[in-house]
């Protein structure tokens, strides 16, 4: 059962997840562990300050090394008590690596992490460099803290615990559960703005609907994501049916290859 430890000048942030939806569901079953720490509690001083002015200057402040060590002991011990095993430090930043559902899936199966929220310019180099063992980004974009992506983690790790979603096939059918992205979804009405649901999955014929399924799993992935399909090939994980599609889909790539169309961005 994962218990995660953060960080964090702004545990408010992490109430809504306590409270709502499926997350609340794992957290009421005691599926996975919430405790926040505050280095404001460990600060010293009598404005007991969290952050201070860069060496060198510039703008913004750093958050202090000494609260957050004072604050991840503290998370420590309290594991230690609770007979959680030792886990891993995980900070948040721009700079680490994107995080990944395979990590996910790793720390769901973990005893969870401590995890560690910056905020203003960042964390003193020196707290990372002697107590965090990873860093995560949550994308090529800059938050104003680490709340957002500790509770997006914490998220999609609540997800995957059993018992949690209504039905545990969801998880399974996912996007990058098993390295594809997921397939388009329709429900009723059946005649929707002139659209109709594609007749195959009106029909009941359980096979040619996985069937469908999965081709449109590779047609989307390949047209998006080409690298996830690239990556199930050299894996030898795709079937006679998945090698098929992707070689007409090569093909019709050939011919006019609007994978390559530049990037449109959202606006
Ligand atoms: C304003 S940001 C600091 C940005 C930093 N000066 C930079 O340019 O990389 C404050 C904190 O938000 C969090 N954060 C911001 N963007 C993030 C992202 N894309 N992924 C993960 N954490 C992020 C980090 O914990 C970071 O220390």
């Amino acid at each position: 059962m994962p218990r995660f430890d953060v960080l964090t000048l702004f545990a408010g942030y992490f109430e809504p997840l306590r409270t709502q939806g499926i997350c609340r569901r794992a957290f009421d079953s005691g599926a996975v562990q919430l405790h926040t720490w505050n280095p404001r509690d460990f600060a010293s001083g009598a404005h007991r300050s969290v952050d201070d002015r860069p060496y060198g200057g510039g703008p913004g402040m750093v958050m202090l090394a000494e609260p957050l060590l004072a604050a991840l002991r503290a998370a420590r011990q309290a594991r230690e008590q609770a007979g959680a095993p030792p886990a891993p430090v995980l900070l948040f930043s721009p700079a680490g690596r994107a995080l990944r559902q395979a990590d996910v899936q790793r720390l769901a199966q973990s005893p969870g992490a401590v995890l560690v929220c910056g905020r203003y310019e960042g964390v003193d180099q020196r707290f990372i460099d002697r107590h965090v063992d990873a860093e995560i980004s949550l994308g090529d974009f800059v938050l104003s803290g680490g709340e957002i992506p500790a509770m997006a983690l914490i998220d999609a790790v609540a997800r995957l615990q059993p018992g949690v979603l209504g039905d545990e096939l969801s998880a399974q059918q996912d996007s990058f559960s098993d390295g594809l992205l997921d397939c388009p979804h329709y429900t009723r009405p059946p005649l929707f703005d002139g659209l109709e649901v594609p007749q195959v999955l009106l029909g009941g014929d359980h096979a040619r609907i996985a069937r469908w399924r999965r081709d449109r799993m590779l047609e989307l992935s390949w047209r998006r994501r080409p690298e996830l399909v690239l990556a199930m090939e050299r894996a030898q994980r795709l079937d006679r049916d998945d090698q098929r599609l992707l070689r007409a889909l090569r093909e019709r790539d050939a011919g006019a290859d609007d994978r390559q169309a530049p990037d449109p961005g959202y606006t």
